[in-house]
C-alpha cells in the first residue's frame, strides 16, 4: 500500500490538490491519502507554518502532493515558506521541471525539455543579513551538491534518451561568479565525462534566457543552480501554455514532494476556477516516481486529450472551471 500526504496549503492549493488526488485515486493503484496542514492560513491560526505532525507524516510516507502556500513578500516574523522547509528538512535536492508542447494551448509544437534545478543551495540557504546600510546574502555552492544534481540530470537524460542522443546543457554564470559557479560548472563537467552517450553543452544564464524564448526545441535537459532554475522554469512553462499547467517534483533520498509550479493565486482563490492541470501533471510525476510510469503516461495522455477536445480553464483561454476541467481529464483516463 502506498500512502500519499496531501498538503493543499493556501489559496488555490485547496482546490487543485483535491482534483489531483481524485485523478490519482481513479488510477486503481491502491493509493491511500492523508491530509496535512501547512501555509500562511495555518500560521495565522497556530503561529506555525508547517507543524511537526505534517513533517512527521511526510517522513512516514516519503511521498507528498503539495499545493501552494502564500508568503507575504515583506516578510512576517516567524513565518518561513513551508515548501522551503520541506526541501530543507528532507534534503529534496533535485527539482525536476519538465516542459513540453501540449495540444491547443502551447504557443508552438516540438518543445520537450526538462529543467533540472538544484534545490537546496545557492541564495536559497537563507543566509541574509543586514550590516548597517549594507545587506548581504550568501550564495552557497558545494562540490557535493553540484555533483549530485549533475548526476541526477545525466540520469534523467539517459531515461529520456531512448535511441536518440540527448544533450545536457549546463547553465551558469561562471564568467562573473567565478568561484561559486566555477565550482558548479567544473563538477557538472566531471560528471558529464562519465556519460559518453549523452552530449554536454554549457551556456551562460543570460544567453539561455534568450535562447529559451527563441528556440526552446533546441534543448533536451538543462541543469542549473537554484535561483537560475527558479527563474528559467517559469519562463520555460510558457511553452506548455503557462504556469497553470506546469508540474514539478522535489526529490530527495528519503522523500519526494510533487507540486504545481504555480503559487496560491489569492486573486482567484475560492472561486473554483483554478487550473488543476499543474497539480494533476505533478501527480503524474508522482506515478513515475513510484515505479508506475504507465499510470503517469495515462494521466498525461488524458490531460492532453481533454485539451485537444477544447476543454480549458480561463487562464489558458477557456471557460471550464476546476471541477469541469478535472472531470474532462477523469473521463479520458
Ligand atoms: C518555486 C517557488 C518557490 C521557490 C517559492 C514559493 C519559495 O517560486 O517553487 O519555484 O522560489 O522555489
Ligand atoms: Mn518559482
Amino acid at each position: 500500500m502506498t500512502e500519499i500526504v496531501l498538503i493543499p496549503g493556501d489559496g488555490v492549493g485547496q482546490e487543485v490538490i483535491p482534483a489531483a488526488a481524485e485523478v490519482l485515486a481513479a488510477l486503481g493503484l491502491g493509493l491511500t491519502f492523508r491530509e496535512a496542514p501547512a501555509g500562511f492560513g495555518h500560521f495565522e491560526k497556530t503561529g506555525n507554518a508547517i507543524p511537526d505532525e505534517t513533517l512527521a507524516d511526510v517522513e512516514a510516507t516519503g511521498l507528498a502532493l503539495f499545493g501552494a502556500t502564500s508568503s507575504p513578500s515583506g516578510g512576517v516574523v516567524g513565518y518561513r515558506s513551508p515548501i522551503l522547509a520541506l526541501r530543507r528538512t528532507f534534503d529534496l535536492y533535485c527539482n525536476l521541471r519538465p516542459t513540453w508542447s501540449l495540444p491547443v494551448i502551447s504557443p508552438r509544437p516540438g518543445v520537450d525539455l526538462l529543467l533540472v534545478r538544484e534545490n537546496t543551495e545557492d541564495l536559497y540557504v537563507g543566509r541574509e543579513r543586514r550590516e548597517g546600510d549594507t545587506t548581504v546574502a550568501e550564495r552557497v555552492i558545494t562540490a557535493a551538491g553540484s555533483e549530485r544534481i549533475a548526476r541526477a540530470a545525466f540520469e534523467q537524460a539517459c531515461e529520456r534518451a531512448g535511441d536518440r542522443r540527448l544533450v545536457v546543457t549546463i547553465v551558469h554564470k561562471a564568467n562573473v561568479l567565478k568561484v561559486t559557479d566555477g565550482l558548479f560548472r567544473q563538477q557538472c563537467k566531471a560528471v558529464a565525462a562519465e556519460y559518453p552517450d549523452i552530449g554536454c553543452n554549457e551556456m551562460l544564464v543570460d544567453a539561455m534566457a534568450l535562447r529559451l524564448m527563441r528556440d526552446p526545441e533546441a534543448f533536451d535537459v538543462i541543469v542549473t543552480t537554484n535561483l537560475f532554475g527558479d527563474i528559467l522554469s517559469d519562463q520555460a512553462s510558457h511553452w506548455m501554455g503557462g504556469l497553470g499547467v506546469a508540474p514539478s517534483a522535489n526529490i530527495g533520498v528519503r522523500a519526494a514532494v510533487f507540486e504545481p509550479v504555480h503559487g496560491s493565486a489569492p486573486d482567484i482563490a475560492g472561486q473554483g476556477i483554478a487550473n488543476p492541470l499543474g497539480a494533476i501533471l505533478a501527480a503524474a510525476m508522482l506515478c513515475d516516481h513510484i515505479g508506475q510510469p504507465a499510470a503517469g503516461d495515462r494521466v498525461r495522455a488524458a490531460c492532453a486529450a481533454a485539451l485537444a477536445a477544447g476543454v480549458a480553464t480561463a487562464d489558458i483561454g477557456g471557460s471550464a472551471n476546476t471541477p469541469t476541467m478535472t472531470r474532462a481529464v477523469l473521463a479520458r483516463l
